[in-house]
């Protein structure tokens, strides 16, 4: 048995000393000193031994286990220190790799000069209003003075949902929902999205966006009208643009104008841009006709106001050269990266 013990010694130590893993390790110790381990095995034949015999024996196998179990200790500290050495090794952080730099997004070319726009007429006391796309007929076109049949809708055919709601095809009905609401003073611009049933092409858009003003106060005049688009497009264009202003036709102002700046490219001498003339057209406006403003409830004996519309593609891609509006919608990095 003395023999059996020693052999079981040598062997183990042998085995202790090849092992890689502390998985191997628990093996081992299953094998050796578990319940049916072997040293546990020699332990239960001590049942056969003399009586001189025993204690030798058993001093000699505690002595056995005792070492096993202090040899395993240490094999367990060398193991888990080589696995922290590993996972160290693999998780090491290379500071002088170059890092991956994420995509920053960056404001679309139409929402930065709407965003400027904004700033401008907040500056000059505006606030701003918003109103539905899907709009009334009513609201559209009838409250403006263009009846059904009128040969004003020609020119702004649009999306109809039923024969009383249509896809808005300007931003002006939200002149007469604001006068609607709210009593004068008003001062408010309504930025959003309009709606026409136009073939695409570089200058046209089924979907565009707008850029509606609406005044209404006492002895509100054209002079006001003047003032406030020329402060408006010499902030967005700069000092020295000039500013036109044209006799047109809008049904719901009286009198009416297109407003021109005098061109960006050429300062006005006449080129490509410009098509010869100089100026470029910004916007549309006028007085508030007196039937819109008694439609909505406010007196045109004690109230006046004037309106205006701008289409902001139009003054985005004039101001960043851009040929074609079709770039707006796209969505081509290549592009929106520009600006
Ligand atoms: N709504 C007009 C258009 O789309 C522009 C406009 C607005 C004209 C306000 C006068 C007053 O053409």
């Amino acid at each position: 048995m003395k023999e059996q013990l020693l052999a079981i010694r040598e062997r183990a130590a042998q085995e202790l000393s090849s092992l890689s893993s502390l998985q191997t390790l628990e093996e081992f110790r299953i094998r050796f000193l578990g319940k049916k381990g072997e040293l546990t095995a020699v332990l239960r034949g001590m049942g056969g031994l003399s009586a001189e015999e025993r204690p030798v024996i058993g001093a000699l196998a505690n002595e056995v286990r005792t070492f096993l179990e202090g040899a395993m200790e240490e094999k367990k500290a060398v193991l888990l220190a080589a696995e922290r050495d590993a996972k160290l090794a693999n998780e090491v952080v290379d500071v002088t790799m170059a890092g991956r730099k994420p995509q920053l997004g960056k404001l679309h070319p139409l929402t930065q000069v709407l965003n400027e726009v904004k700033d401008i007429f907040l500056g000059m006391g505006f606030s701003i209003a918003e109103g539905p796309d899907v709009e009334l007929d009513y609201y559209n076109f009838e409250a403006l003075n263009i009846p059904k049949n009128h040969p004003a809708r020609d020119t702004q055919d649009t999306f109809y949902v039923n024969d009383n709601v249509v896809l808005r095809t300007q931003t002006s009905p939200m002149q007469v929902r604001t006068m609607e609401k709210q009593k004068p003073p008003i001062r408010i611009i309504a930025p959003g999205m309009v709606y026409r049933s136009d073939a695409v092409d570089a200058t046209h858009s089924p979907v565009f966006h707008q850029i509606e003003g609406l005044v209404v106060d006492k002895g509100v005049t054209m002079g006001d009208l003047k003032g406030t688009l020329e402060t408006f497009i010499r902030q967005l264009y700069g000092e020295d643009v000039a500013v036109r202003f044209r006799p047109h036709h809008f049904p719901f102002t009286e009198p009416s104008a297109e407003v021109d700046a005098s061109c960006f490219a050429c300062g006005g001498k006449g080129c490509r841009i410009c098509k010869g003339e100089g100026w470029i057209e910004i916007l549309g406006a006028g007085m508030v006709h007196p039937k819109v403003l008694s439609r909505c409830g406010i007196d045109p004996e004690v109230y006046s106001g004037f309106a205006f519309g701008v289409g902001l593609e139009r003054i985005v891609m004039r101001r960043m050269g851009i040929s074609d509006i079709r770039l707006f919608y796209d969505n081509d990095m290549r592009f929106l990266s520009q600006f």
